[in-house]
């Protein structure tokens, strides 16, 4: 039999994770948007491009996804590799089998594993024992490819220097909201929060943030001060994924934090309005604001697919 090139030898010895915003410097990040930008327009010229021929990836999947799902897949079929989808529902997991086994197997078939979970101690203990490279595709405390994506909309729509920009935050302190704050440690821009009280982000990940960085990045109960003068205002559910039990609990206590023209009026005039979506018209934001001109949700959609090719490809080394 021919000798062809040993796939364990192509793995690196350190596979680059991204399991947290935090986990890229600052160029890094820069780098990963601004390829990006390019990439979607090689690929709205036309242009076939496919580094990634021959590669495998997994995307194991422990919660619902349109979006990232989708746009990982299509993301590694544009780059000319292959995709397999790995519910946990259908794997060995479910029966007990541990991460750490899952985790060296899947080492031995993939070149790269996305990840969307409960606890980010299971990405973590995924990218522990695994020798190719782990993404988070989401967990409950942090969406790292999301934001990168996110901000990459804002550069492309608004402006390529993120510090000349105040983001605001309006609503829950969730896993979107830690991933803004530790990119506006990374990138140094002005980043204003508000929660109501008892749904802050985490205290550790944002005195982090503040201690790590010269970014003013605020948090308060008032939404109308978060949005005074804010160029972009960023829209979440109020119950996350596995929180389904709070939703009625949760409707109350956000009602004052939706936004609808009457906030958006406090930010600046030419302000974008972005929503990671699934979004809950009525709730945690008003039809009228997110079919409106400010909104700019379905752009932010499809950029992950473009922001998810440059993250294959520098976790893979392509
Ligand atoms: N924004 C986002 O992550 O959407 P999905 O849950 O559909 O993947
Ligand atoms: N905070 C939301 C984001 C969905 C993309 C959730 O975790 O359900």
């Amino acid at each position: 039999m021919n000798k062809s090139p040993n796939h364990q030898i192509t793995k690196s010895p350190n596979p680059k994770h991204y399991l947290t915003v935090s986990d890229l410097a600052s160029d890094e990040i820069l780098f990963l948007i601004n390829r990006a930008l390019k990439l979607k327009k090689c690929y709205k010229s036309g242009q076939p491009y496919r580094p990634a021929i021959g590669k495998v990836i997994g995307l194991l999947f422990e919660k619902p996804s349109t979006r990232t799902r989708v746009s990982f897949e299509a993301a590694m079929l544009q780059l000319g590799g292959n995709v397999t989808f790995l519910s946990s529902r259908d794997l060995q997991l479910r029966r007990g089998e541990p991460l750490k086994d899952t985790a060296r197997v899947l080492s031995r078939y993939l070149d790269c594993l996305v990840v969307r979970t409960f606890g980010q101690v299971v990405v973590d203990e995924l990218a522990r024992w695994s020798d190719i490279p782990v993404i988070n595709g989401l967990t409950d405390q942090h969406h790292p490819c999301q934001v990168l994506s996110d901000i990459m909309t804002v550069m492309e729509h608004k402006h390529e220097d993120m510090k000349a920009l105040k983001v605001a935050w309006v609503g829950d302190g969730n896993n979107v909201a830690h991933s803004w704050i530790q990119a506006a440690s990374r990138l140094g821009f002005a980043l204003a929060l508000a929660c109501p009280e008892g749904y802050e982000p985490d205290k550790e990940i944002l005195s982090r943030a503040q201690t790590e960085s010269a970014a003013p990045i605020t948090l308060t109960t008032d939404p109308k001060e978060a949005v005074e003068s804010a160029d972009v205002i960023n829209a979440d559910v109020w119950a996350s994924m596995g929180q389904e039990e709070e939703t009625s609990k949760r409707r109350e206590i956000f009602a004052p934090y939706q936004i609808n023209e009457a906030l958006l009026a406090k930010a600046k005039t030419d302000a974008i309005v972005l929503h990671c979506l699934p979004a809950h018209r009525g709730e945690e934001i008003s039809e009228k604001v997110l079919e409106g001109p400010h909104s700019l949700v379905w752009d932010q959609a499809e950029n992950k697919m473009h922001l998810h090719k440059t993250v294959l490809q520098w976790a893979m080394g392509l």
